[in-house]
């Protein structure tokens, strides 16, 4: 077991210390930055991208903010409308032409439940489907019409970690592809994308060196009532990641926000003993969300923000600093908060690779 995990005490910390190499493996052969092409080796039917009118994503726990954040990129790079609805709610709605929607799985074990229904009933009704998953022969591979594997190699810790970094970046890839066979993403915009994504792994491996910082402010605020984690754009769903990561594994009350909302209801909840914790970087329109985080700090709550390296930030209680990868700096800062999350889980000895009441994978509805 010792050996299985590496010299690491958890699973997990093993697995968010892996990411780097995982990226490195996910991105493996599939990108040209120079001629801002990807290959993925999808055969979609010639035209088939053309015609394409909606994507809708399914998923369930931290594949649904995968989605959130491809959602996003798609809407920004490919120029085609992008849904993501939570796997249990999911009905296929499609226009006159089911098959122009592509339906996208999105299940790190290929199994969950929730997820294969609402790929059932997107295939019954005759969209086009798609899996993004991490395990070679898992169900969902059987039931759609492609597969995508985001290699990200087998996670153990019940929380997922390196395979949410290999979602998005997966996805990215794929948003890239659509992108340019649709004629929506010119080489030089292809390239800076493609760019960014190849300096991901470097980027990841800068921020977990910083591990040091983030035990010291989980020392801080181990002993807080609650956490709230806020961003904007893709800052979102990695406020809403950082929240799920940490009531996973600490049991203590944590919830994301969109930075605007704080306003509208979560501030009566901030006191000095609910340290908000925001995303601040590039992609996340760090401007607006730090005024929002001033107001929860004008309520006395210590105030974390990851901002992008060589911004000036002022009066934060902790500046995390990550390097400049353009819309992928949430997903670099989601980092810190997977480091956070296990800090304060391993400072109050919490079973942290099988946290209570929690499955890898949910195999019923
Ligand atoms: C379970 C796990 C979560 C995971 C979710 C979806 O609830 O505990 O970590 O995000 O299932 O799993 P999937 O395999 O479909 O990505």
């Amino acid at each position: 077991d010792a050996a299985e995990k590496g010299g690491y005490e958890h699973y997990m910390r093993k697995e968010i210390h892996e990411q780097p190499s995982a990226l490195r493996q996910t991105l493996s052969s599939r990108l040209d930055v120079d001629r801002g092409e990807v290959d993925l080796d999808l055969d979609f039917p010639q035209g088939y991208l053309e015609s394409l009118e909606e994507i809708q994503f399914v998923a369930c726990g931290t594949s649904y903010y995968a989605s959130q954040y491809t959602a996003q990129l798609l809407e920004e790079f490919a120029d085609v409308r992008a849904t993501v609805t939570i796997a249990s709610e999911y009905e296929f709605e499609g226009g006159r032409d089911p098959w122009r929607t592509l339906v996208v799985a999105v299940t790190q074990s290929g199994e969950t439940a929730d997820t294969l229904g609402a790929i059932r009933r997107a295939a019954g009704a005759g969209a086009r489907t798609l899996a993004v998953t991490n395990t070679l022969g898992s169900t969902v591979t059987r039931e759609t019409n492609d597969t995508l594997f985001i290699r990200a190699g087998p996670e153990i810790g019940v929380a997922a970690t390196k395979t949410f970094a290999s979602q998005v970046a997966t996805l990215a890839l794929l948003t890239v592809a659509i992108g340019r066979g649709r004629g929506a993403l010119s080489t030089a915009d292809a390239r800076d994308v493609l760019e960014d994504l190849r300096a991901l792994p470097g980027a990841v491996q800068q921020v977990l060196d910083e591990e040091e910082q983030v035990l010291a402010a989980a020392r801080e605020y181990q002993d807080s009532d609650a956490f709230f984690f806020v961003g904007r754009r893709f800052g979102y769903p990695v406020a809403l990641e950082g929240a799920l990561k940490l009531k996973e594994i600490s049991y203590d009350h944590a919830e994301g926000f969109a930075a605007g909302e704080l306003k509208h209801g979560p501030l009566a909840l901030v006191s000095d003993q609910t340290p908000v914790l925001a995303v601040l970087t590039t992609g996340a329109d760090g401007d607006e969300t730090r005024n929002n985080l001033t107001e929860a700090q004008t309520r006395r709550a210590p105030a974390i923000g990851v901002v992008t390296a060589g911004i000036r930030t002022k009066s934060l209680d902790w500046a995390l600093e990550v390097p400049a990868v353009g819309v992928f700096e949430p997903l670099v800062a989601n980092v810190y908060f997977q480091m956070f999350a296990y800090h304060i889980a391993n400072l109050k000895e919490r079973s942290i690779d099988k946290p209570r009441n929690l499955a890898k994978s949910v195999t019923v509805e």
